[in-house]
This record gives C-alpha cells, structure tokens and sequence, in this order.
C-alpha cells in the first residue's frame, strides 16, 4: 500500500508564494507516490476571520487554487475540514488530556498573545485541532513550511499522551519539510507571511506582482558595483523562479553587471510567466463552481470514511461507548 500524505491550509486569506512553494507545491509532486489528502483548513480560518461571506469566497477561492496548480481530484482526497466533523470532536477528547500551561508553550499562541491580550480560545486551542486534523489519518508524511514544525510536534506529544493514557490508538506524526523551501522569505527578507505585509500573490494580477516584486527591499549597493547574490532578497526568490538562468545572474551580481531594478524585473517576468497558465487554467475551472463543490462535496464523504473508523475506535478507548 503506498504511503499517506495529508496537510491542509487555511482559508484565511489568498495564498502567497511562501504557501505555493513551501507547503502546496509538494502536494500536487508527491499526490504521485502518496494516498493523499489535502485540505482547507476553514474551522482554523475562523480564528481570524469571523466574516462569512469573505470565508465563502476564500474557501472556494482555495479550491480553484488547489485544482490551478494541479491537484488532480480523481488521485487526491479535497476537502473541507468543516465536513468531516470528527475533527472537531478528536479535538475535545484532545482538549481533555491537555494542559494550560502546555498549549502556553506554542510559538502562534505566544506571538498572538503579544499582539492581542483578547485573545480567542480557538487560537489557543489552535494545536489541538491541528492535531485532530492529522491523527485522524494517520499519515506518513505531512509536508508543511517550517512555521508548522512545533504545531507537528505538538501533534506527536498528544498522539503519545493518548496513547499512554488509553493504549496504542496514534501513530505518531512527523513534519516533512525540505530544507530548500522551508522557509520562503517574503520581500523584506524575513518569513513570507500575511501578518508581515511582505507577500507576493500566488495568482495575483501581473500588475500585483509587479508591485510586490519591484518593491522587494535591496541595499543601496550601485548598479555597476558587485553584489552577493547570497544576501540579496531578489536573488532569493530567484532560486526558485529563475532556475534556467540562476547560473548567469549569480555571475551577473559578483562582477556588478546587474542592478537591482534589472534583476526584479527579470523575476517579475519569470513569475509572471510562470503563472500564467496556472492563471488560465484557473479561470477555466472557475467557469464552473458546480463542478468545484462537487469536488469539494466528495472528496468530505472519502475523508469522513477514514476519520469516523478512527473516531469510533476512539470513543470506544475513552469510554463514550456503552
Ligand atoms: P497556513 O495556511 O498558514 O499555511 C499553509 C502552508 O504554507 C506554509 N508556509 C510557508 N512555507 C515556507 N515559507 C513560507 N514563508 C511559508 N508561509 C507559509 C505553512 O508552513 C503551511 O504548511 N496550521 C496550518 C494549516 C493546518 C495544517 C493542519 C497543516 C491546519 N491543520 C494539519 C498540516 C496538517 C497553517 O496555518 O497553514
């Protein structure tokens, strides 16, 4: 039989390159080799967005995204976390095994918490749920950005504290995230992130991303004069975008026959080539939304027949069933 992939995102705004290279893109190159399933994370979303018609629309928007960078639903297993709703109920049996001052530990909750002192039960709860999300399944690998890494070890710990606690029922997670993507810098050069403002649109407008991409910040090193391409935040995303000509441009910085603004607008045109198709197939598909829920529909009904074996076994453990 051949391995489980699962992961999901969330439906809390649209994906940026970060989420693309650093998470949704191993999705689509290992649905090959993998028993996949992938998700929308929704019930996650609500933490942050409590406005149902943008919720709506980002969710569907996901799906299309989903499909544009090529997840075949005839091989892999699309759904919405909100339609397989063992998760939220592994995810109160979870919550009564764990501590207060264990979920204090995670570095989402500390960051939130720094910014936000009415903080949500959701967002702190916010592990847990991941981890009903992925014990449900019992997957071999999880690929995810390694922002996600402590949310997977969390997940562990809570497999192993059940396990101890009711007898082996968990197999115990483990993050996959290649070194090379792991964390994808946005235009500022830290983590691409929503919450920085440092993003550029996966399926932006070419006018989007000829903002973001012009707007990366860069040093004030002239343009005739040599650069280090490794401390470049352009050169950055040219590792990914500009593979063909990586080579030259590297030669181009070191001998400061390249300036900034050339070297953007050279990534500029790569990403926008590179997502044109993906543009076009997207806008196909979005031609037709009935076909998008029924994805979306039936792809819930297959998950749903792996989590509820594994929630009945549950219950039964924690001794819910008479
Ligand atoms: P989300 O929606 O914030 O992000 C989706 C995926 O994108 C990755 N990512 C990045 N990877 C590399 N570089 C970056 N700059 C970058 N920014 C984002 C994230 O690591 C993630 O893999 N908690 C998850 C959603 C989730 C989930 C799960 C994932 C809920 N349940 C169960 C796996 C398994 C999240 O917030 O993803």
């Amino acid at each position: 039989m051949s391995k489980r992939l699962l992961s999901g995102v969330k439906p809390s705004g649209r994906p940026h390159v970060g989420n693309y290279l650093g998470a949704m893109r191993q999705f689509v190159d290992l649905a090959t080799t993998h028993e996949s399933y992938v998700f929308i994370a929704d019930y996650h979303a609500l933490n942050t967005l409590q406005d149902p018609v943008a919720l709506r629309s980002n969710i569907l928007d996901l799906v299309l995204d989903y499909l544009a960078i090529g997840l075949d639903p005839t091989k892999v297993t699309l759904f919405k976390q909100s339609d397989v709703p063992e998760h939220t109920e592994l995810c109160w049996i979870f919550n009564t095994i764990t501590t207060m001052p264990y979920l204090m530990r995670a570095h989402a909750f500390k960051d939130a918490e720094a910014k936000n002192k009415d903080l949500n039960v959701g967002t702190f709860d916010y592990p847990m749920l991941m981890a009903a999300d992925i014990l449900l399944y019992s997957p071999d690998l999880i690929p995810v950005g390694a922002d996600q890494k402590q949310h997977v070890e969390f997940a562990r710990d809570t497999a192993e504290k059940f396990n101890r606690i009711y007898g082996d029922t968990f197999k115990l997670p483990e993050a996959y995230i290649p070194t090379d993507v792991a964390t994808i810098p946005g235009t500022d050069g830290q983590k691409m992130s929503k919450s920085y403002g440092n993003t550029i649109p996966l399926f932006g407008t070419d006018e989007e991303i000829r903002k973001a991409g012009m707007g990366i910040i860069t040093d004030s090193t002239g343009t005739t004069d040599p650069k280090d391409p490794d401390v470049c935040n352009v050169f950055a995303l040219h590792k990914y975008f500009s593979t063909d000509t990586l080579i030259d441009l590297d030669a181009r910085y070191r001998a400061g026959t390249i300036g900034y603004k050339e070297s953007k607008e050279i990534l500029v045109d790569n990403l926008i080539r590179f997502v044109t198709p993906l543009r076009e197939r997207r806008a196909s598909l979005a031609e037709n939304m009935t076909t998008v829920k029924d994805i979306l529909r039936e792809g819930g009904i297959k998950a749903r027949a792996v989590a509820s074996v594994k929630m009945k076994a549950v219950r039964e453990r924690v001794g819910v069933t008479v």
